[in-house]
């Protein structure tokens, strides 16, 4: 696949932008997991529109490891020399057209676990083997000083319920409503975000 230049993208084309990389990378396996990506990512969607959440966290949960696949579709600036973490990936290229609320959960969702796995022990027990594997290569629990930090981001409550969506959307054989569901729920989110401001 050639690089993608994200300076074309608006918030016309962003929804369907989205919609063509579950459809083409979607089908990707989990490492170590059950359910292929996209099936992890609707799953996700899913058990936060069963919790009732508002379309922001459920957009959130639905998007939150979508920078696996951005970061495949090329680099953001001249200046990267590296390959960006996937969460961080993910938020740079969602904060043109999505509200802080969206990209920090997408941002903060390997640092949820990081954050929840020190502050909640039970947490840790939880998880799948795979995620205890990635914890490891992403740092393993956070610090007494991280925890600080992180605790004040104003969207802590919304981060820590995308990583429990996250934790649940790993089972196999689950049937979820497709990508094509939610793009009208993610054209309302761009829309009202990008209102007056011309992407
Ligand atoms: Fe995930």
């Amino acid at each position: 696949m050639g690089e993608t230049d994200f300076s074309t993208l608006t918030s016309k084309n962003i929804v369907g932008f989205l919609g063509d990389i579950f459809e083409r990378c979607g089908g990707e396996e989990y490492l170590g997991e059950p359910v292929t990506m996209a099936e992890h990512m609707l799953q996700s969607a899913h058990f936060a529109e069963q919790a009732n959440e508002p379309e922001t966290v459920i957009v959130a949960a639905l998007l939150h490891d979508i920078g696996h696949f951005i970061s495949e579709f090329g680099t953001f600036s001249m200046e990267d020399v590296e390959d960006r973490f996937h969460e961080e990936a993910g938020a740079e290229v969602l904060e043109q057209f999505f509200p802080k609320l969206v990209t920090d959960c997408v941002r903060h969702h390997v640092a949820a676990k990081r954050y929840l796995c020190a502050t909640r022990p039970a947490y840790f027990d939880r998880l799948s083997d795979a995620s205890v594997h990635s914890l490891n290569l992403q740092g393993g629990p956070m610090s007494d000083e991280e925890v600080v930090v992180f605790e004040k981001n104003a969207n802590l409550r919304e981060i820590i319920k995308v990583r429990h969506y996250d934790d649940a959307g790993k089972r196999a054989d689950m049937t979820t409503r497709d990508y094509s569901f939610y793009a009208p729920m993610i054209q309302r989110i761009v829309d009202v975000h990008c209102k007056g401001i011309a992407v």
